[in-house]
């Protein structure tokens, strides 16, 4: 059987979640070198400390992730000893790489979660969160963290049109998560490109619910990210258990 069909690799077989990790991108933005997910950061490439948080998330069945068509097989080897994941090769943009992801998506998983590898240090408290509202009925779920700076609107030539209410304005991350065959009607539809999969969901009428999303689920774009998230790494891991007050 051949690696980008391996359906039988599971994590737990219990569990109700496939994620699609897109990981298939060049990461032009980040300078030259290796493609984004398998760019270094504290060591490990990017799509390794990902998996490795995905894995952990107890809900999770299965990862496939859509790699650069040339890593197919690099890509798995170096994710064997992480977690069992399908790999398959990714697309010329996002969307496509998403697609060839979810056809290896078993029918009868009920919840998909699509995750950027770029977003590698998100950690699993948010999977939970954003599968357990798909659990709880939302057909499509995102998670979001409020916008901090002002935000203006600028013409072409960077003259202000004017100042965009921030209080109704949500910053999104991933994993987006989607009811299975919401998710792939979505795509079945979508004729434009876009930038999150929620985007080709709203085009079709559907509503989206917002929960929290998190600090550590920033998207490693540019240099500056990779600097910032090697400093994140050094801090507790905010889904390790709290440890009893001393008498308590
Ligand atoms: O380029 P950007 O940072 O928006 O990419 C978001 C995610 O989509 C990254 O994890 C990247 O690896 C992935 N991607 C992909 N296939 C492409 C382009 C981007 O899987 N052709």
């Amino acid at each position: 059987m051949p690696a980008d069909r391996d359906v039988t690799a599971q994590l737990n077989a219990r569990g109700d979640v496939a994620v699609v990790v897109p990981a298939a991108g060049a990461g032009v933005r980040l300078g030259p070198g290796a493609p984004k997910a398998l760019r270094l950061l504290d060591g490990e490439p990017l799509l390794v400390h990902a998996v490795r948080r995905l894995a952990a998330a107890a809900s999770v069945r299965m990862i496939v992730v859509a790699a650069p068509p040339a890593d197919v097989d690099a890509v798995l080897t170096l994710l064997t000893p992480v977690a069992p994941v399908t790999v398959v090769a990714g697309g010329a943009d996002r969307q496509e790489s998403v697609a060839a992801a979810l056809a290896a998506v078993p029918d009868d998983v009920p919840i998909v979660l699509v995750h950027d590898a770029a977003r590698c240090l998100t950690p699993p408290s948010v999977v939970e969160r954003v599968a357990a509202a798909v659990r709880d009925g939302a057909d499509a779920v995102i998670p979001v963290l409020p916008v901090v700076d002002t935000i203006k609107e600028v013409d072409a030539g960077e003259t202000v049109l004017g100042t965009v209410d921030r209080a109704v304005l949500r910053a999104v991350q991933t994993p987006q998560g989607f009811r299975a065959p919401v998710l792939r009607a979505a795509h079945a539809a979508a004729a434009d490109s876009h930038t999150d999969d929620a985007g080709a969901v709203e085009k079709l009428g559907t509503p989206v619910r917002c929960v929290p999303g998190s600090d550590l689920a920033l998207k490693i774009t540019r240099p500056i990210d990779l600097a910032l998230a090697t400093h994140l790494l050094t801090l507790p891991d905010p889904d390790a258990p709290q440890a009893a007050p001393p008498g308590a």
